[in-house]
């Protein structure tokens, strides 16, 4: 059906129509996330010069431009109308990176689906999430947008974002088309800079860097998006390899293909040619939509009569977001997305808010927790300090460009609420998030995020000081404005900023518990904090619950059961780091340093906190571990089971991880990967028994001629509490 009306509607297009359904423009006048806006834009549409909208926001201006295209211009076509929906709509949920330290796919789901609905309500139908760029390098900003580092905790993530946002159907009211994003290995730019070269061979691609895109293509993603990276010497908008011999001949995708903000113009820059040459490249690799650059509009015509692209592509490209536009019910309705009443209703909903405290929550991971100084008494009297406490303007982080960060909750709010009335909370800033206008300039360019205070450094340190004094306790609020991570972020020192260090060393030595609380959209440094801290909580950028979800796991109402999902780094020169390291023919052996040996002279390999790792307020003992067999041949599996028990005297959750290293293969493996994990809930006291299934798949990697294969040999079976933290082992062969 779908083909039949597409064919019909294409017969009736003329060469100028078809290209301007590949030609995505952003109006401004609303959500901006590049530097270039689009012109005349009324008029584009009325001629039919353009195929979908973003950062467009509302029903009502969603439903003036639907209007234009489906009344003035010739063939009625409606626009598609996407926008960064990336941790929430106008709801804001944790940033990715933080809601992937919940493990918990089925809630991550979840706030897809929220989101989904948010959006679809307010007129959108087509939003650019998820990121799935797997990264190894916290200088990055973009850390924050995805799920950090792991390959299959990734890839599964992927999915269940995907599956949240498409819902049952696309096409059903409440569901929106996902875009994968940044196809492919954005994550792995060179030091960490945004935008920069990325250089790596085929097989590190395929095993650990690909499966996450392919995994939210399997799970029926409608569309990707290109990164503004090369590969292998290409530019990803103009790589054929990747877009068509990958993407669509390998994994059989058959959504459409966006590029990135202005990248075919941008390939120009990379040294490709000038904008006609850069944009049949484009076309020819398998893009079907230019963002914003109009490199398509202005020169596949010509290149057309020049015979450098054919009318078959031209058509491809056009067939396919008309195809996005039929499975979305736009023909059918092009209003569809267009209720206000629906908005009204579904629009910062109480049960999104709800939600977000829900899962600001469980994104929490506690690093430290010396004395169980957490959870806090409700009594007593609490200090709280630091720029971090009581502050709406970062509550939200990067990338929420829908989100009012005026609606969020901050700590302070959130703790009063939470403590109740048996609980004296004293506050004082003690430090601007960082004293270095010039650096605060940089930050704010996406929004006043770093204010510096009219009261010197002084003034404020020494308010903290003697607020510090009448309390039981100092909670301290500190880390990242929001706009430190995200797009075009990078930073070169990731600890926190100096002024911030200041105040928690003045802390530190008036001798109270201190509770540090850190916002941040990506590993940190901290060394230093964690041995100043008596608790370490890391609570990301929470989005607009943050103050209420932090309260809830500062007085134990929740009880931390976060994991990292990205290693945190001693210091920068150990980037980049990661759990599933090759053990290289010279590993460290098991204490210091030693000469001929892969090491540093200055700095141990590990990193301070490793991924896997968070803390709970209750401890979790593991035993019995059995395997049904320990030979496995062909199509058979080996059950493994332990007894898992809550020793402490709280409730909580326990993310069991399963880790195995391949001893002996035709090419290097590395030490452990994570090959499955569970999150147990469990009362103090109670004990189950969990079961995992070892298949062939899970033993199975990408051997040197890029064939999945799963080799004959030993493989080290190990459960843990982290990466870093084994607590049974066994071995099993593979026959
Ligand atoms: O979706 C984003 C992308 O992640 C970065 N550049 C701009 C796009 C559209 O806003």
């Amino acid at each position: 059906k779908m083909n039949t009306f597409v064919s019909a509607l294409m017969g009736k297009m003329t060469l100028e129509e078809k290209i301007g359904q590949l030609n995505l423009l952003t109006p401004g006048g609303g959500v901006l996330t590049g530097s270039v806006v689009s012109s005349d834009v009324e008029a584009k549409i009325s001629k039919g010069n353009v195929g979908g909208l973003f950062g467009v926001i509302g029903v009502e201006k969603i439903r003036q431009a639907q209007e234009l295209a489906v009344t003035k211009s010739r063939l009625k076509i409606p626009l598609i109308f996407g926008s960064d929906v990336i941790h929430g709509y106008k709801t804001t949920f944790p940033i990715p990176l933080g809601l992937s330290c919940s493990w918990d796919l089925p809630l991550i789901e979840h706030s897809a689906r929220l989101a989904a609905t948010e959006a679809s309500a307010d007129g959108l139908c087509w939003v650019y999430s998820p990121m799935v760029d797997i990264a190894r390098d916290p200088r990055w900003g973009r850390v924050a947008e995805g799920s950090g580092e792991d390959t299959y905790l990734g890839s599964k993530i992927a999915a269940a974002m995907v599956h949240g946002y498409q819902g049952n159907r696309l096409g059903d009211k409440n569901s929106v088309m996902a875009c994968v994003k940044h196809f492919a290995l954005y994550g792995a730019a060179e030091a960490g800079r945004d935008y920069n070269t990325t250089d790596m061979s085929r097989i590190k691609m395929y095993e650990y860097y690909l499966p996450p895109y392919k995994a939210a293509i399997d799970a029926g993603a409608g569309s990707v998006m290109t990164s503004f990276n090369e590969i292998d010497g290409i530019p990803a908008t103009a790589n054929k390899w990747l877009l068509t011999d990958l993407l669509r001949k390998q994994w059989g995708f058959k959504g459409f293909v966006v590029t990135d903000y202005t990248a075919i113009n941008e390939m120009m820059a990379h040294g490709l040619g000038n904008l006609q040459t850069v944009s049949a490249l484009a076309l020819k690799a398998g893009v079907d939509m230019d963002m914003v650059g109009e490199g398509f509009v202005t020169t596949l015509q010509q290149s057309l009569k020049e015979h450098k692209v054919t009318l078959t592509e031209i058509n491809d490209a056009c067939r396919r977001v008309l195809e996005a536009k039929y499975k979305l019910g736009l023909f059918e309705d092009p209003y569809r997305y267009c209720n206000t009443a629906t908005a009204t209703k579904e629009v910062l909903s109480a049960d999104k808010r709800q939600a977000a405290r829900e899962l600001g929550a469980r994104s929490c991971v506690l690093l430290k927790n010396d004395r169980q100084t957490l959870p806090l008494k409700k009594s007593g009297t609490i200090a709280l300090v630091g720029p971090l406490a009581n502050n709406k303007s970062n509550m939200l982080g990067t990338w929420a460009v829908s989100g009012d960060a005026q609606l969020s909750v901050p700590v302070l709010d959130g703790m009063k609420q939470v403590a109740g009335s048996g609980v004296n909370i004293l506050y004082a800033k003690g430090a601007n998030i960082s004293d270095d206008t010039s650096f605060a300039k940089k930050v704010n360019v996406f929004g006043e995020r770093i204010d510096i205070d009219t009261r010197t450094p002084e003034q404020l340190l020494t308010e903290a000081l003697t607020t510090a004094a009448k309390a039981d306790v100092v909670v301290a609020v500190v880390g990242e404005a929001s706009e430190m991570s995200g797009e075009a972020a990078s930073r070169s020192d990731i600890g926190i900023p100096e002024s911030q260090r200041k105040l928690l060393a003045a802390l530190a030595q008036t001798g109270k518990p201190l509770v540090v609380v850190l916002m941040s959209g990506r590993p940190l440094t901290l060394t230093t904090e964690n041995e100043q801290a008596t608790s370490l909580l890391e609570v990301w950028f929470q989005g607009h619950e943050a103050g209420n979800a932090i309260a809830d796991v500062l007085f134990g109402n929740y009880n931390p059961s976060g994991k990292l999902t990205m290693s945190f780094p001693r210091n920068v020169g150990q980037i980049p780091i990661y759990y599933n390291y090759k053990n290289t023919g010279r590993p460290q052996p098991e204490g210091p340093t030693q000469k001929f040996r892969s090491n540093y002279l200055d700095v141990a390999n590990d990193p301070l906190f490793p991924f896997g790792y968070g803390l709970s307020y209750t401890t979790f003992k593991y035993e019995g571990l059995t395997l049904s067999a320990n030979k496995i041949s062909g199509g058979k599996t080996i059950d493994v089971a332990f007894k898992l028990t809550n020793t402490g005297a709280y409730a909580g959750e326990e993310i069991v991880q399963l880790y195995l290293r391949d001893q002996e293969a035709s090419v290097t493996r590395p030490v452990k990967e994570l090959k499955d994990f569970q999150k147990i809930k469990l009362q103090p006291g109670e004990s189950k028994t969990v079961h995992f299934t070892i298949d062939k798949e899970k033993l199975s990697f990408f051997n040197s001629q890029l064939q999945w294969v799963a080799e004959p040999g030993t493989f080290d079976l190990m459960i843990g509490a982290s990466s870093a933290d084994i607590r049974l082992k066994e071995t099993f062969e593979l026959l």
